[in-house]
């Protein structure tokens, strides 16, 4: 059995972008399927996958990423190995193209988990990974959202979830022939958000968690919550004790969210068997499947 999911983020994504969404979701899942259908790794698709949805401005990771308070793009990223165990994350990162590919970079070669900020781009320099400019990674939605929220007053990070000027976090989840699951979540983090501000996505167990033994899940939506019911740990938790029923662990982990932190968000997770799970409690959520039990994608937003 081989498996894969991605997901493109959970928020109110508005009719008109619900084509560029299944595009980039359908997109990186074909990339990670190809490599795991010809023998590949979980890693290898993971990051490949991760890496498309980031350069897609669709999404709020990579190139699109939101804007923080003072006009900068400060990225977050994790990937996690279920059967190594090891991790890798950057925080609040700037200039670099693909945050997934440099949080894997650490889990290779660091002995290390998560960097943050100017040490992990002096670890990226280190390692040969070229730093891009403020201007790659910015569009002209986002500059634009960021000009009208200047000197706007009361906004809250928890509200631009509701609304439909948001959008939010990419992801993915493999198991490979060999029977490993790995995780990995990227993300430009929330509107307009204090810089320094590190949501759930480079935290281990809060949007990202893998153990090949029970399985693997990738997080989307207000991080603050996310963190406080550490998502991903509790889900692949759940699996663990429900006869390993995927639907269940992450509709249960979504109503734990809802119920204990008045959060909203996404989840996407494999059990070991490969089966998926999705659950949201935002209007839409932007995920793509496929399994080698099945002769075609699933695409839904
Ligand atoms: N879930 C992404 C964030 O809150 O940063």
């Amino acid at each position: 059995m081989i498996a894969f999911i991605v997901h493109g983020g959970a928020w109110d994504i508005p009719d008109e972008l619900v084509s560029a969404n299944r595009a980039g979701v359908e997109k990186a899942l074909t990339i990670g399927w190809e490599i795991l259908s010809n023998g590949g790794s979980a890693v290898e698709a993971v990051e490949k996958a991760i890496m498309s949805l980031e350069d897609d401005p669709t999404f709020d990771a990579g190139r699109g990423s939101h804007v923080n308070a003072i006009g900068e793009i400060e990225l977050d990223a994790s990937i996690m190995n279920g059967t190594t165990f090891r991790a890798g994350a950057v925080a609040a990162v700037q200039n670099i193209r693909n945050p997934i590919s440099l949080a894997r970079t650490i889990m290779d070669e660091s002995e290390h988990i998560l960097l943050a900020g100017i040490g992990a781009v002096r670890f990226a320099r280190e390692h040969g990974m070229q730093q891009c400019k403020s201007g790659d990674l910015l569009t002209g939605r986002e500059l634009e959202r960021w000009r009208k929220l200047q000197g706007q007053k009361g906004f809250s990070t928890k509200e631009a979830f509701r609304k439909k000027s948001s959008h939010d976090t990419v992801g993915a989840v493999a198991l490979d022939s060999a029977g490993v699951i790995v995780s990995g979540t990227s993300t430009g983090g929330t509107q307009n958000k204090y810089p320094g501000r590190v949501g759930d996505s480079p935290l281990i167990g809060c949007g990202t968690y893998a153990d090949s033994a029970v399985g693997g899940a990738s997080c989307t939506g207000w991080g603050e919550s996310i963190i406080k019911v550490v998502l991903a740990k509790t889900a692949i938790d759940l699996l663990e004790h429900n006869g390993a029923d995927s639907s269940a662990a992450a509709s249960n982990a979504i109503e734990r969210l809802a119920k204990k932190a008045d959060g909203f968000g996404g989840i996407i997770l494999l059990n070991n068997s490969g089966i998926p799970g999705v659950s949201f409690n935002t209007p839409r959520m932007a995920r793509a499947f496929r399994t080698s039990e099945m002769n075609h994608s699933v695409v839904e937003v």
